[in-house]
């Protein structure tokens, strides 16, 4: 099949190339499916730039033929044991992700899936747009709905809220009752207010944290102020949802942000809890029934063919992309 591998560490457009390597076996709990959409997020241009450095210490020395994507969107080719809610045929979306860097990933024509991490594509939604929601949504989710509980006539504020993730926050916190600020720049003020937010800050006029707005819940995708001023602009009782790496290079980059987010919620100084990425099937059922209702969309900034991939991630790893960023695979 056609893969895209990544060769050593570094600049997505030097290190990863497409090339021809076996088809995997799906394993016990696993599903092959045949890749018609994958989607690009932090987790892949870490796994391909290696940075935060300290991951690369982590993961270790690359192996042969390594594949990045775990987002994942087509039809299922084969079963392997013990699968038996999934039929050969069917049209699903989901997850590779576990709690390692995917390296035989959704970038390449053909993946192993586990089962429990897929659901029915649903009907009138494109792989692409599945495969677009898949971790960007998931998270969404799973900060507004489970980790803050985000409820009518509360006030939320999404930082970053142009990104994959951010663009999917505004959407579900707006669906779910509250009065959303999102914040972004310049160029994606327009579309940050029809994706459902009352108040667009753009950051480059205003500094959120100066204000005297307080928030309920303040999800925070950029982590490009300081914890402890973020956490000014929370209401009593308010939340901090701190859930970036940063963007910036380094052993660490973002990685120190996070740590004194966790400090400033340790000494009691505000109510900070991070929140997972679980791409259950229940979880992904969740944003396929928005999806196909119509309650909420993925915002797809560009398509790209496999072959292109490096400029995908290229593009993903530039921080500015316009929601997500999505891999097709051609039949
Ligand atoms: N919890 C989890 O398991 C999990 C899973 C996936 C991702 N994440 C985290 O979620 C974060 C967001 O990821 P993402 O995929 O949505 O996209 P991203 O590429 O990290 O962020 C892009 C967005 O950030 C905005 N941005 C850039 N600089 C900014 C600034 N100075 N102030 C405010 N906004 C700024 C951009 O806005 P403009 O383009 O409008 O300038 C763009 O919309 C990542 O840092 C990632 O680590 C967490």
């Amino acid at each position: 099949m056609r893969a895209i591998v990544q060769e050593r560490y570094g600049p997505p457009r030097e290190v990863l190339r497409l090339k021809e390597i076996d088809r995997p076996t799906p394993g016990p709990g696993e599903v092959l499916v045949r890749v018609r959409a994958s989607s690009v997020n932090t987790p892949d241009w870490i796994a391909v730039t290696g940075i935060p450095y300290v991951l690369r210490l982590q993961s270790g020395r690359l192996s042969a033929n390594v594949v990045r994507g775990s987002d994942v969107a087509g039809i299922v080719e084969a079963l392997g044991a013990g699968v038996t809610d999934i039929g050969v045929g069917d049209a699903v979306f989901g997850s590779l992700w576990t709690s390692r860097l995917v390296t035989a990933g959704a970038f390449a024509e053909f993946a192993a899936v586990p089962a429990a991490q897929l659901a029915p594509v649903p009907s009138g939604v494109g792989f692409g747009e599945a495969a677009a929601s898949v971790m960007s949504g998931v998270t969404a989710l799973c900060a507004m709905r489970d980790t803050v509980s985000v409820r009518k006539g509360m006030k939320v504020l999404v930082n970053g809220a142009s990104g994959g993730v951010g663009t999917f926050a505004v959407q579900l916190a707006a669906n779910f009752g509250a009065e959303v600020t999102g914040v972004c720049g310049p160029s994606n003020v327009e579309i940050v207010r029809e994706l459902g937010a009352s108040h667009v800050i753009d950051y480059t006029e205003t500094d959120f944290t100066q204000g005297n707005e307080q928030y309920d819940v303040i999800l925070d995708n950029v982590l490009n102020h300081p914890p402890r001023r973020t956490a000014r602009a929370l209401a009593p009782g308010g939340v901090l949802v701190p859930n970036s790496v940063g963007n910036s290079g380094g052993l660490l980059a973002g990685l120190g942000r996070m740590a004194r987010a966790k400090l400033l919620g340790l000494t009691g100084r505000a109510d900070v809890r991070f929140s997972p990425s679980e791409a259950t099937r229940e979880n992904l059922t969740a944003i396929g029934e928005l999806l196909g209702s119509g309650e909420i969309r993925a915002v797809i900034d560009r398509s790209y063919p496999l072959e292109e991939t490096p400029e995908a991630v290229a593009h993903m790893f530039g921080h500015h992309a316009r929601g997500n960023v999505v891999i097709t695979v051609a039949d």
